[in-house]
């Protein structure tokens, strides 16, 4: 190789390549558990080493539902520290709370002219949770929240978008809005794929497999909340319901069991395989024992670390900051974009 080849400009130097992008949100509707880490948290984290990743704690959606003034503030506060603790990097990602950016709201209003009230209509979570209620008193913004997160999505031209299976269909949704957009005004928009984890991630509840893990679905007794003490931990889990037979062995046919083998190996990092060849021949109890085990030892440092970010609040105070400003510049570009896609006369 010549040394003409060999010394490149420095501004030709190849750039590295974009990462893809992903953004997630969850809501700080209540008290954090296992699910949460587990079935989103943890992965976000690993997300981080392949995707430039914007992570955002989503008050506004939280919103439809009633909450206590100073319970969600805490709330909001205690999912960022859950972040933090868990290995969200706000230097690598951008870490904030949805309604410190003003742009979420505004572009949910200019993409409510182009949803459809049959395609909000059709949303199997809409349809769930007013399956009760009274025509008269459903809130609006519980209807329209699909377009909300179309709006967190499509701001930051997000690639992929990470969630449950259960957020699949709003997912989808974005992604009609986004191309319907495309199509009528201009290319605005990225068109996002959604990422639904696989197998394992999904945490079930502790009394009802069927059930997701959920602070709300049941007792105490049916989630492991994050700040859980160790000896509560270790309880609930030996708590949780089996199925019948006595063998620790996963299946179609054993829920509980399928539940308990996917949340210990995830924690451990060991193949479900290995754990019911390790427990031939013996019996729940010593299997719950261990998992108990395994519990309290994934989530004690990230309880110390939480301790730490809450005698600390202004390091919480001040990576949010930063977030919503980081945030900002990206949603800000694109709302100009659409707003001159759709003729709205810029501000002199
Ligand atoms: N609706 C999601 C949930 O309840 C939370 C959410 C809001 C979200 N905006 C988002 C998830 C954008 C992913 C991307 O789980």
């Amino acid at each position: 190789m010549s040394e003409a080849a060999d010394k490149q400009p420095e501004a030709e130097a190849p750039r590295p390549e974009r990462r893809p992008r992903v953004f997630s949100g969850i809501q700080p509707s209540g008290t954090l558990h296992l699910g949460n880490y587990l079935g989103a948290v943890r992965n976000w984290v690993d997300m981080q080493e392949t995707h430039d990743c914007v992570y955002c704690a989503v008050d506004l959606h939280a919103i439809t539902v009633r909450q206590v003034r100073a319970e969600l503030r805490r709330n909001t506060i205690d999912l960022v520290n859950l972040f933090l603790a868990s290995g969200v990097d706000p230097e690598r990602s951008i870490v904030f709370v949805q309604s410190h950016v003003p742009a979420h709201a505004e572009l949910m209003w200019i993409l409510n002219t182009i949803t459809y009230m049959g395609e909000l209509r059709r949303m199997t979570q809409y349809k769930d949770k007013t399956a009760e209620a009274e025509g008269e008193s459903i809130a609006v913004g519980l209807f329209d929240y699909p377009v909300l997160m179309a709006a967190d999505i499509l701001l930051y031209r997000a690639d992929a978008v990470p969630v449950g299976e259960d957020q699949k269909q709003h997912v989808e949704l974005t992604r009609d809005v986004a191309e319907r957009f495309n199509n009528a005004f201009g290319k605005a928009f990225v068109v996002p794929e959604p990422i639904i984890r696989a197998g394992g991630a999904r945490v079930m509840s502790l009394d009802d497999p069927t059930k997701k893990m959920s602070k709300s679905a049941g007792s105490e007794n049916s989630y492991v909340a994050v700040m859980d003490p160790p000896d509560v931990i270790r309880r609930k889990i030996k708590r949780a319901v089996t199925d019948s037979g006595a063998e620790v062995r996963g299946g179609p046919d054993k829920p509980a069991l399928t539940n308990l083998l996917d949340i210990y190996g995830a924690l451990a990092g060991e193949p479900v395989a290995d754990i019911e060849r390790r427990y031939e021949g013996k019996g729940y109890a010593d299997f719950k024992a261990d998992l108990g085990e395994v519990v309290v030892a994934a989530l004690t440092p990230i309880q110390a670390r939480i301790k730490e970010l809450e005698a600390d609040k202004a390091y919480t105070v001040d990576v949010l900051k930063t977030g919503a400003d980081r945030a900002e510049a990206i949603a800000s570009r694109t709302l100009a974009k659409v707003r001159e896609r759709v003729g709205l006369v810029p501000r002199p």
